[in-house]
């Protein structure tokens, strides 16, 4: 069996290239008090930060994704995310959802000048406004969330959510899970954030019954 290829800094290069052009004139930093307010009231947290073009390639190397994966990034921001999964993966689905509508629209025009561009492998990208809290996510396969600033009582409400999805479920988390209920903590992996370097990103999986 051959593992997943390691992308080579050239690659690498030309991958952050693109994704700076087409994310040019857009920042996730700043949001209006209504927006703010908006994430404050489904209880998660409006506090933004990113994870690197690099440490997005080592996550999905070490993911090793397939044609049948659906991957959510829930709290998607300006989608940089779901961007970098849609053009260097092939899966089935790739799905963002956001709740800051000003996040959510910029995620929406840079997701339009990369598809225009022709420069999405992923067909079937979606970007969603609203609480991630509230939308069905059974067709899952793989939820990654940048919840550092998220809270203990709300990470506890995604965890039970998520509890019920199907087992082999892969939950990729900044923040520990401190009562992890059916997850099981596979691996813990230190990466490049926007923040803080060699950040913990925990890699947990649900078991069945
Ligand atoms: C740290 S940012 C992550 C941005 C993006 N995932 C990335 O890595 O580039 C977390 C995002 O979660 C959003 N958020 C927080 N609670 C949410 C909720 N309940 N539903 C949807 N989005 C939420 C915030 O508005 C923020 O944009």
């Amino acid at each position: 069996m051959t593992g997943p290829t390691r992308a080579q800094p050239s690659e690498l290069r030309r991958l952050r290239r693109q994704i700076a052009r087409l994310c040019d004139d857009f920042s996730g930093y700043l949001i209006s008090g209504a927006d703010a307010r908006a994430v404050r009231a489904t209880k998660g947290s409006p506090t933004y930060g990113e994870i690197t073009v690099t440490s997005l390639a080592r996550l999905l190397e070490y993911l090793d994704l397939g044609p049948d994966d659906v991957f959510y990034d829930l709290g998607s921001g300006i989608g940089k995310v779901v961007l970098q999964v849609a053009m260097t993966c092939d899966i089935r689905r790739v799905v963002g959802i956001e709740m800051a509508h000003s996040r959510h629209s910029a995620a929406v025009d840079i997701l339009t000048r990369a598809r225009a561009a022709d420069l999405l492998n992923v067909r079937d990208c979606r970007l969603e406004h609203g609480n991630f809290l509230d939308r069905p996510l059974a067709d899952a396969t793989v939820i990654y969330t940048c919840s550092t600033a998220f809270s203990e009582t709300f990470m506890r409400k995604l965890c039970d959510k998520l509890s019920g999805l199907r087992p082999g479920l892969l939950l990729v988390s900044s923040r520990a899970l401190l009562t992890a209920g059916r997850f099981v903590q596979r691996d813990r992996l230190l990466l490049d954030m926007s923040w803080k370097r060699r950040s913990p990103l925990y890699i947990y999986e649900l078991e069945g019954d």
